[in-house]
């Protein structure tokens, strides 16, 4: 089971819409998720973006006449149709609303749009009266009734800068609905998760620090797949050289204090936590405030503990807490008394000393312990995966 829309071929119809633009990060989006993207866009369409623009962006050929100059052999409009998994009209016009839901067939798009027999979805994007309009508004009624997915359009400033229901929707709640049609299990729909990712840097002097050999991999594995399962995300992430995880809100912090400080600002919203920072355990007493100097003689650092997020943490929030551990041996009962001394809902152990796991790796292999006292092996494989399953896990277990 993937909660990805990898190898998924869509459709994605363009029309001439102000907010046709926003098909361009669209098409990004849904193609740094694994799906293959075609573009159909109609005549408008490519008054307000270059067909070029798609074509690049989606790496194939970009559809838009019904009577190519060179026609092809064969009925090629039906055979298009046949080969997509879904089909999204982004943005939709109030044209294209109303002759699909009145077979109108007068162009390549419409044309295809009469003929798929996939799920389709909609995202309208127009100015409010075109919205409000009856006619619009009973178009919207017919597709939906007929099984189509119709987006409702998002309140606000519209181009016109009037303010009024119309605005192109978050892209998020696009691909939310994607999955949705495409049978894609959204286990953590409405849900608001904070994810924390990373090692944090602990200063010595203005120059150095003492940090850990954490890459942030698993996090933002974990962020990407409670994302695509459908959560608002927030990653809370230690200096790493990963690319930031498109719709997530981003928070980026340096020291073990900056981490404790924004999961406490962020934390009052959220309904699950999942700490997989490797936020320092020890960190200098006593910072230089000047470089310090090379010397010939040994040098002493005095450490301290720093702060235990996880400690602080769990007294001030009441929705789930999912804890990591990072340990060198392969019995778990420091883990079960971990997970209960920390009052964590669960914890995921993963070792350092496994060849393709823990830091660094792109592999993992991790057990799940919970509060309740189950306990789940997840096995070895790429951490996409294996933050997949520990989500799938959380959102199954009913103990
Ligand atoms: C500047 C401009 C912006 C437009 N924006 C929208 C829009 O956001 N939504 C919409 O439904 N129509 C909009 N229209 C009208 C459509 O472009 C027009 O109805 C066109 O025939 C739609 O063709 P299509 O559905 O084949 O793309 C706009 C027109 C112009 C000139």
């Amino acid at each position: 089971m993937t909660n990805s829309l990898e190898n998924k071929s869509i459709l994605l119809g363009v029309c001439g819409s102000i907010a046709a633009y926003k098909a361009c990060e669209l098409v990004r989006t849904l193609r740094k998720q694994g799906a293959d993207v075609t573009v159909a866009m109609t005549e408008a369409a490519t008054r307000f973006v270059g067909p070029v623009t798609f074509a690049a962006l989606t790496d194939h050929p970009v559809m838009i006449h019904q009577f190519p100059p060179d026609p092809e052999a064969g009925v090629p409009h039906v055979e298009i149709a046949e080969s997509f998994d879904a089909v999204m009209v982004a943005p939709a016009t109030a044209d294209i609303l109303g002759k699909a839901a009145h077979a109108v067939a007068d162009d390549l798009l419409s044309t295809l749009l009469n003929i798929v027999d996939c799920p389709v979805l909609f995202v309208p994007a127009m100015n409010f009266r075109m919205w409000e309009n009856p006619a619009t508004q009973e178009a919207v009624a017919r597709l939906r009734g007929w099984g189509r997915r119709v987006l409702d359009p998002e309140v606000g400033e519209l181009a016109t800068l009037h303010v009024g229901v119309g605005r192109f929707p978050e892209i998020n709640r696009v691909l939310s609905e994607l999955r949705e049609i495409l049978d894609i299990p959204q286990f953590y729909a409405g849900k608001r998760i904070l994810v924390t990712a990373g090692p944090t840097r602990e200063p010595l002097d203005p120059v150095r620090y003492i940090s850990n050999r954490s890459s942030g991999k698993m996090g933002y594995a974990l962020a990407e797949a409670a994302r695509d399962f459908g959560a608002e995300v927030t990653l809370i992430s230690g200096p790493v050289a990963l690319e930031s995880v498109p719709n997530c809100r981003m928070i980026g912090v340096s020291t073990a204090e900056e981490m404790l400080a924004a999961v406490e600002q962020e934390c009052g919203c959220q309904d699950i936590l999942i700490m997989a920072a490797a936020v320092a355990d020890f960190q200098p007493a006593l910072p230089s405030s000047d470089k310090i100097s090379r010397s010939d003689k040994p040098i002493s650092i005095e450490l301290k503990p720093a702060p235990d997020i996880l400690k602080v943490i769990q007294k001030k929030f009441d929705g789930t807490i999912v804890a990591f551990s990072l340990q060198g041996e392969s019995d778990l009962e420091p883990a079960r008394k971990k997970l209960q001394a920390k009052g964590a809902d669960y914890i995921v152990v993963n070792r350092y000393d496994e060849p393709e796991a823990g830091f660094e790796s792109e592999t993992n292999h991790v057990w799940v312990l919970s509060s309740a006292g189950q306990e789940v092996e997840i096995s070895p494989d790429r951490k996409s995966v294996v933050a997949r399953k520990i989500l799938e896990h959380l959102a199954q277990d009913d103990t």
